[in-house]
C-alpha cells in the first residue's frame, strides 16, 4: 500500500502504485480542473519547443498541448494511467516512457519539462526529489525550463497530527481526503475516499512535502535558477497568502 499508516520504506517506493489505485477514478475526479490557464502558461514558456511531462498520466495537460501544435513526450510510472491516455484522441501519438521520472530518460533537448499537481511530493525522499531535479535538467536544452505545480505545506491545518478535508461535494459523488502528518520527516500520508453512486474507492498516496525554498535549493543543486514563481496558472504573483505555487526554474543558456 502506498499510503495510510503502513510503515514507510523509501527504498520500496513503487512509481506504479498511485496509478493502480487512482486510474479508475482519475478523470472523473479531475473533470472540474480546467486545464486552460495551465496550457496557456505552458505554451508561453515553451516558445514552440518540445515538452516532456513527468507524470503525464491520462493526458489532461499533454493532449491539449499537443493539439495546440507542440511536440509532447511523457514519462509515467503507471501503465494503467498511460492506457487511459492511449484511448483518447491523439493519445496514441505521444511517446511515453514507463518508469520513475527521477531516473529514466525520454530525451535531452526539451524546451520545457513539466511536473504538475503536486507530483514532486510523490517521490519518497529528499534524495529522490533532488534526483528528479537533476533528471529534469538533463532533459533540458540550454535555456530550457522546469515547471513544478505544488501546494505550500500547511501544517496548521492538522490537529493532533490528522486532518479531514472535503475536496469535492456533489449530489452524485463526494471526495474526502484523510491525512496524517509526520513533521519530523516532512511526510503526509493520505487516503482519498471517493464515494460515487453507491461505490467507494480508496486512493492512498504518500507525500514527502517541501517548502518552495527547499525546492529552489534542489534546483540549484541541479544547475538551475528560479525564473518565475506564481500562485496559480493564471500567473497571480506568489505572496504571503499563497497556498500553492507554480515555480519555473531555468537552465542557463550555453553562453551564460
Ligand atoms: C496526479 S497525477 C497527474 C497526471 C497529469 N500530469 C495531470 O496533470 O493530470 C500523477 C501522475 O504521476 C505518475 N507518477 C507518480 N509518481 C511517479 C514517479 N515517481 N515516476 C513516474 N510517474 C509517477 C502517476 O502514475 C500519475 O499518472
Amino acid at each position: 500500500m502506498p499510503g495510510t499508516d503502513q510503515p514507510f520504506d523509501a527504498a520500496a517506493f513503487d512509481p506504479a502504485a498511485y496509478g493502480r489505485f487512482a486510474a479508475r477514478d482519475y478523470d472523473e475526479l479531475h473533470a472540474e480542473l480546467d486545464p486552460a490557464a495551465a496550457v496557456d502558461t505552458l505554451m508561453d514558456l515553451a516558445h514552440g519547443g518540445p515538452v516532456v511531462e513527468f507524470g503525464i498520466g491520462t493526458g489532461r495537460l499533454a493532449l491539449p498541448l499537443a493539439q495546440r501544435g507542440l511536440e509532447v513526450h511523457g514519462i509515467d510510472g503507471s501503465p494503467e494511467m498511460v492506457a487511459l491516455l492511449r484511448r483518447k484522441q491523439g493519445g496514441e501519438a505521444i511517446p511515453v516512457v514507463i518508469g520513475d521520472f527521477s531516473g529514466v530518460t525520454a530525451g535531452n533537448d526539451f524546451a520545457l519539462a513539466v511536473l504538475a499537481i503536486n507530483t514532486i511530493y510523490a517521490l519518497p525522499s529528499q534524495e529522490a526529489q533532488v534526483a528528479c531535479f537533476r533528471n529534469a535538467s538533463r532533459h533540458l536544452r540550454p535555456g530550457g525550463r522546469f515547471v513544478v505545480e505544488a501546494w505550500v505545506p500547511d501544517v496548521g491545518a492538522f490537529r493532533n497530527g490528522t486532518a479531514v478535508r472535503p475536496v469535492q461535494i456533489h449530489d452524485g459523488h463526494v471526495e474526502l481526503e484523510i491525512a496524517r502528518l509526520h513533521p519530523a520527516t516532512q511526510r503526509m500520508l493520505t487516503t482519498k475516499v471517493h464515494m460515487s453512486d453507491g461505490s467507494i474507492s480508496l486512493i492512498p498516496a504518500n507525500h514527502r512535502y517541501a517548502w518552495p525554498s527547499e525546492l529552489d535549493l534542489m534546483a540549484q543543486l541541479a544547475g538551475m535558477r528560479l525564473a518565475y514563481r506564481w500562485e496559480n496558472w493564471e500567473r497571480t504573483p506568489f505572496d504571503d497568502a499563497s497556498t500553492a505555487h507554480i515555480s519555473v526554474w531555468e537552465k542557463p543558456p550555453v553562453d551564460a
